[in-house]
């Protein structure tokens, strides 16, 4: 495994493997890596003759003040996890790599990037599809993989993919569970105990919901109504930000159940804001 930090030696480490006719997968990650990255470098290690995970703790996505300054890390866990995976390249540039100048280029996903996450943070999807733009520019054509945990994200790149036309296949990856259903993420790690096992209700609500939408429930109303009780009478766990039911692909939320629908929430436990979504398809 080649480890690197710079955007010139990995671009030269890529360019050599396509020349070779080699496949390229990249799964771009701010480190701490955890078993929800680890399925999505096993599926690029799968999929493609070359992997290059990237580590970047990217500021730009950071509003002043949230936890840029102590977000988890730790590059030797990662490098092993990656080693062991398979993985060709590990790029984990410098912020000063990434960013010699401060940035006058954004780039923006409009409609996309208002509502939900957007609306809690202003900022922060335009720091990701200007960091993801740069990650794409660096390695070139290529399949590029994101978990659908942030669902939210993944929508915003396949569409800037689609909009700007980089050689990129976006292949989204489904969501991994700790063993109480919670979902996977790095700021698990700020979790107490008892806040982990308060944020198995995320889950258990977001399956209830399907439960009654399956059953035949086609007002989003009173889904979210169901969501908002179940969370409501967890102690140690925020009102949720948002509970939106939405089209699964447009991410506009619906009046009237039906499609492929996503239920997305995020709420705080104890301090940290989850996020968690899951899929219903109605006939
Ligand atoms: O999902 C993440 O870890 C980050 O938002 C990403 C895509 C690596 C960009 O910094």
């Amino acid at each position: 495994m080649n480890l690197v930090t710079t955007i010139s030696e990995a671009r030269a480490l890529l360019d050599a493997a396509r020349r070779q006719g080699r496949s390229v997968g990249l799964v771009p990650t701010m480190g701490y890596l955890h078993t929800g990255h680890r399925s999505l470098i096993e599926r690029s290690v799968a999929d493609n003759d070359v992997t290059m995970v990237t580590i970047f703790v990217n500021p730009l996505q950071f509003a002043a003040d949230e936890d840029l300054a102590t977000y988890p890390r730790d590059l030797d866990a990662d490098l092993a996890l990656c080693a062991q995976a398979g993985v060709s390249i590990v790029l984990a540039p410098t912020v000063h790599e990434m960013y010699p100048l401060e940035p006058i280029t954004t780039v923006q996903v409009a409609q996309l990037s208002a509502h939900m996450e957007g609306a809690k943070r202003p900022t922060h999807f335009a720091g990701v599809a200007t960091v993801v733009s740069k990650l794409f520019n660096i390695a070139g054509p290529c399949r590029a993989y994101f978990g659908e945990k942030d669902y939210q994200q993944l929508a915003i790149i396949r569409r800037m993919v689609l909009d700007l036309s980089f050689p990129v296949d976006v292949v989204g990856c489904p969501i991994i569970r700790e063993d109480n259903g919670v979902a996977m993420s790095s700021r698990n790690a700020y979790l107490s105990p008892e806040e982990r096992s308060a944020a198995a209700v995320l889950n258990r609500s977001l399956r209830a919901a399907v439960r009654v939408i399956e059953d035949g429930q086609r007002d989003p109303e009173a889904v979210r109504a169901l969501v908002l009780a179940m969370i409501g009478d967890t102690e140690l766990v925020s009102e949720p930000d948002y509970v939106e039911i939405v089209d699964a692909d447009s991410l506009e939320p619906l009046d009237v159940i039906s499609g492929d629908v996503r239920i997305i929430l995020a709420a705080r436990v104890g301090k940290p804001r989850l996020l968690d979504n899951i899929g219903v398809s109605v006939g």
